[in-house]
């Protein structure tokens, strides 16, 4: 008996110690100490001081990032190792392996890392007391191991921004400790599981920017301790559970952007709690005329593209605390009400409504950091106090019929971004931006501003300047020594290009098409090294084609991450002003900024080319001027090149057989100018070409076969020469007849197949522009200054 007795106290003893020292025992602090060096070694040179220090040092508790608990390591934060986002080596998911040596942790957070991979399907079980795990912001992808979700004791699981796809699992509603869950800003799909409603703690649920889909769960109600819900940029389909007015605690109610159908919930105005309300960009249906008397007092509200017709209502305008208010995309109609000027916003966004009338001068109000009045009918002058709003960051009025000359405190702002494009502006001089170290982005295009271009504009990346009637062009363009993107096409301009124009090494886009420029192409023009598309067609140059045309290094290189930088400028303002706005997770994608696209004669017709997106896109044109000279050789060196057009000028010579090194040529164009010889046999090798134009030349001899060329045989194209052949115009050449019978055949069915190909080439243009939801940080332009990790 009483060695039964003591087998049991043994028993009991061996339990005791099982379930309170196993993970001392198993990983003791010296054990834990060698599992964070191997992790802190994983972590590359950033710590190699620290590491020799910390590894000498007795104590893993003694480590900065680490706190401890009776000699055992409970917390490791570790976060935003790279602030700066230099290019390091890469780290991947394995480098955590150590941890989960360490079972007493209860809060770890490695936050915006940039590490990638697939987490660890085993470990996570190890860490059964851990309260709050924080993996926010880096690369990881793959599923969430189901590990995860036997974390009984978790409070707080943020898995934001990263890469991870899958379903949320059922076993989600079995961590009923937890309080805050992010998973926003990743690929999970399926539905979201209606076990969630039995996390009864739950405070905080953010899934937006995901692929969910399916219905909302409907007894989201029994979530009764949730203040923050945030269910946006999802496929959510169905009503709106009546059941979410049960959650009496509810503060931030976030909906935007599903596919979300039915009445629009009244009951919503009934929710006192309610702070902010963003619901629009579903297809909810607004019953225009009923009489909302909210019981909530707001401070944002979005209700866009919510069917909203009439007038803005008035109940709006009772919120005095309204700062940010979002009625993008509706038909609201009348004028800027009066008392909706006069609040304090922070951010306005009415675009794309049918709105009109001159603006309310109380409206630049001293908080106002973003006013996008896009495409809507508002005119009349801007008003003369515009400079009380000094902290406005962007602002956005195109698309309307303003007129008068810009006021000239605009340029005490400061702004980062300027779009006034398709109004009626006018004014022989602009303002004085010298000042406006933040101003990168200024779109003028289609206006009547005229006279000079101003060049005070120092640190302006992006400038649009078409469709105006400015006469001459800047003398001295060595301030601008940040432009990337210079469009002035359909203006007046008259006389030479100045030579300054290549000391602006950074420019990638250059447009001044159908203007009045005199005098010959810039010799020095080969120092824009980074210039991708060239446009100076529909001018009156004359002279020759510089040889060294042939250096512009970005036509000569396939173009890399450099190209598509212009849609990141975008983000990059707006993030600028999110961090300004202070909600960065919680309003993405507030600025529906669209730049118009870069309009460019593309394979003989005119289009539009969406800014955001140009990878890829070289382009040469100096079509329609008085070029005399013949065509150099080195033009062959520019490979990125896809379309080139030479027509329209008085060039003489033979085609250089280079041209048919231009392997990614889609479009070429000669036509109308005084070449001679014969169409050299090279040009069969550009595989990519479905445009070719020789016609209104002096070419004979046979046109080259094979490949691409045999499609080629529009006879328009060949028209008006000094006699050509070939099976692309049915002339025979006479040395060589053409193959009869069986062969001749044979070609006409290639010229048909072909035929379909050709058409395969076309690229798709009109990709729409807007600004994407990027996760990528500011930080690669130094103006920004306000930092990622500002974020929550
Ligand atoms: C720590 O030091 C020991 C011996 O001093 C060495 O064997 C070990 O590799 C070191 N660990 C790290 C991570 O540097
Ligand atoms: C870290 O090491 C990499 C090579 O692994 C090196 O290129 C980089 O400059 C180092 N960074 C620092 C901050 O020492
Ligand atoms: C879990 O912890 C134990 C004890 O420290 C260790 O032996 C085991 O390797 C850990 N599991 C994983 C997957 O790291
Ligand atoms: C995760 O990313 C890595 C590269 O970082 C890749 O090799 C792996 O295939 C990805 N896994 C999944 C499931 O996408
Ligand atoms: C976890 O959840 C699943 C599915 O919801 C359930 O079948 C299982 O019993 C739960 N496990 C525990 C330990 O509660
Ligand atoms: C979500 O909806 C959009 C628009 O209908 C669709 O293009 C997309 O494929 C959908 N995504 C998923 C994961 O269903
Ligand atoms: C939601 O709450 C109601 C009433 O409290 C309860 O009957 C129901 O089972 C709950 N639903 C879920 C899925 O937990
Ligand atoms: C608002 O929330 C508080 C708790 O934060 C709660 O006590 C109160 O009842 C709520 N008000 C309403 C009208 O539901
Ligand atoms: C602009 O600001 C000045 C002083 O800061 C103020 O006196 C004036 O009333 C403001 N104008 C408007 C229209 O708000
Ligand atoms: C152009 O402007 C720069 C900077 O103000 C000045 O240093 C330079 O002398 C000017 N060049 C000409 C030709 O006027
Ligand atoms: C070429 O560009 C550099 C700046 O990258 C500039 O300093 C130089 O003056 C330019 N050369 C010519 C000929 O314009
Ligand atoms: C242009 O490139 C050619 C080689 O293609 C080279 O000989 C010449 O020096 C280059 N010219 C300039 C100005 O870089």
């Amino acid at each position: 008996m009483a060695k039964l007795l003591s087998l049991l106290i043994m028993f009991i003893l061996f339990i005791f110690f099982f379930f309170f020292f196993t993970p001392t025992l198993s990983c003791p602090p010296e054990c834990q100490k060698q599992a964070l060096l191997q992790f802190t070694a994983s972590l590359a040179n950033l710590t190699d001081d620290d590491l020799k220090h910390w590894n000498s040092s007795s104590d893993g508790c003694l480590f900065p990032f680490v706190k401890c608990s009776s000699s055992n390591v409970v917390e490791i934060v570790l976060g935003d190792l790279n602030p700066y986002r230099t290019p390091w080596r890469v780290w991947t998911s394995t480098i955590l392996t150590p941890l989960f040596h360490i079972r007493t942790l209860t809060v770890l957070d490695l936050s915006f890392n940039e590490i990638r991979g697939e987490l660890p399907r085993n470990g996570f079980a190890n860490l059964s007391r851990l309260e709050h795990l924080n993996l926010r912001g880096n690369h990881f992808n793959g599923s969430l191991p189901s590990q995860l979700f036997q974390l009984r004791f978790l409070q707080t699981l943020d898995m934001a921004d990263n890469s991870f796809h899958g379903n949320i699992p059922p076993e989600i509603g079995n961590m009923t400790k937890l309080s805050y869950l992010y998973f926003s800003g990743n690929n999970f799909f399926g539905e979201i599981p209606t076990s969630i409603v039995s996390l009864k703690e739950l405070t905080t649920l953010d899934l937006s920017f995901n692929s969910l889909s399916l219905e909302i769960p409907i007894e989201f109600g029994n979530l009764s301790n949730i203040d923050d819900l945030d269910l946006s940029y999802n496929n959510l389909t169905g009503i709106i559970p009546s059941s979410i007015q049960k959650l009496t605690k509810l503060v931030a109610l976030n909906l935007i952007n599903n596919m979300l159908t039915g009445e629009f919930p009244s009951w919503l105005f009934d929710m006192k709690n309610l702070t902010s309300l963003l619901i629009g960009g579903n297809n909810l249906i607004w019953n225009n005329s009923a009489k909302i008397v909210p019981k909530f007092t707001l401070s944002k509200l979005s209700l866009r593209s919510s069917g909203l017709a009439g007038k803005i209502p008035d109940w709006i305008s009772t919120h005095k605390t309204l700062v940010h208010l979002d009625l993008r995309e509706n038909q609201l109609e009348g004028t800027f009400p009066q008392g909706l000027a006069e609040m304090n916003f922070e951010y306005i966004n009415l675009s794309d409504n049918r709105l009109t009338g001159s603006l309310p001068p109380q409206l630049f109000g001293f908080n106002l950091l973003v006013l996008s009045l896009s495409r809507n009918n508002f005119y009349g002058k801007l008003p003369s106090n515009i400079s009380n709003a000094t902290r406005l960051m962007a602002l956005m009025l195109d698309g309307n019929n303003f007129s008068g000359k810009l006021p000239k405190f605009i340029s005490n702002i400061n702004l980062c971004l300027l779009d006034l494009s398709n109004n009626k502006f006018s004014s022989n001089t602009l303002p004085d931006f010298s000042s406006n170290v933040n101003l990168r982005i200024i779109d003028l295009s289609s206006n009547e501003f005229s006279g000079e271009i101003s060049t005070n504009l120092f640190q302006t990346t992006f400038l649009s300047l078409g469709k105006n009637k400015f006469s001459s062009f800047p003398k001295n363009l060595t301030h601008m020594s940040n432009l990337e993107y210079l469009d002035i096409h359909d203006n007046k301009i008259t006389g030479e290009l100045s030579n300054s124009i290549c000391q602006i090494s950074t420019l990638q886009i250059l447009i001044l098409r159908n203007n009045s420029l005199q005098g010959s192409i810039l010799d020095c023009i080969f120092n824009l090294t980074n210039l991708q598309i060239l446009d100076l067609s529909i001018n009156h140059l004359v002279g020759k084609i510089p040889t060294n045309l042939g250096n512009l290094t970005g036509m000569i290189e396939m173009p890399g991450e450099i190209f598509s930088r212009f849609g990141k400028y975008f983000a990059t303002v707006e993030n600028q002003v999110l961090d300004k706005l202070g909600n960065w997770n919680k309003a993405k994608r507030v600025m529906s900024f669209k730049t118009n696209d870069l309009i460019v004669n593309w394979k003989k017709s005119i289009q539009g080319l969406s800014i955001d997106n140009l990878k890829g896109y070289s382009l040469l044109d100096l079509s329609m001027n008085q070029l005399s000279s013949e065509i150099p050789a080195s033009l062959g060196n520019l490979k990125a090149l896809k379309i080139f057009n030479i027509s329209h000028n008085n060039l003489f010579g033979r085609i250089p057989a280079n041209l048919g090194d231009l392997k990614n040529l889609e479009s070429l164009d000669l036509s109308h100018n005084n070449l001679s010889g014969s169409i050299p046999q090279s040009i069969a090798n550009l595989l990519q070409l479905t445009i070719f134009d020789v016609s209104n030349n002096k070419l004979k001899g046979k046109i080259p076969e094979g490949s691409q060329m045999d499609t080629m045989n529009d006879p328009k194209s060949y028209a008006n020469n000094s006699g050509l052949c070939g099976m692309q115009i049915q002339v025979p050449c006479s040395k060589q007849p053409l193959p009869t019978k069986p062969p001749e055949l044979k070609s006409k069915e290639t010229w048909f197949s072909w035929e379909g190909v050709g058409i395969g080439y076309a690229v798709g243009f009109f990709v729409a522009v807007g600004i994407s939801y990027l996760s990528n940080s500011c930080k690669t332009f130094n103006y920004c200054s306000q930092q990622r990790r500002q974020r929550v």
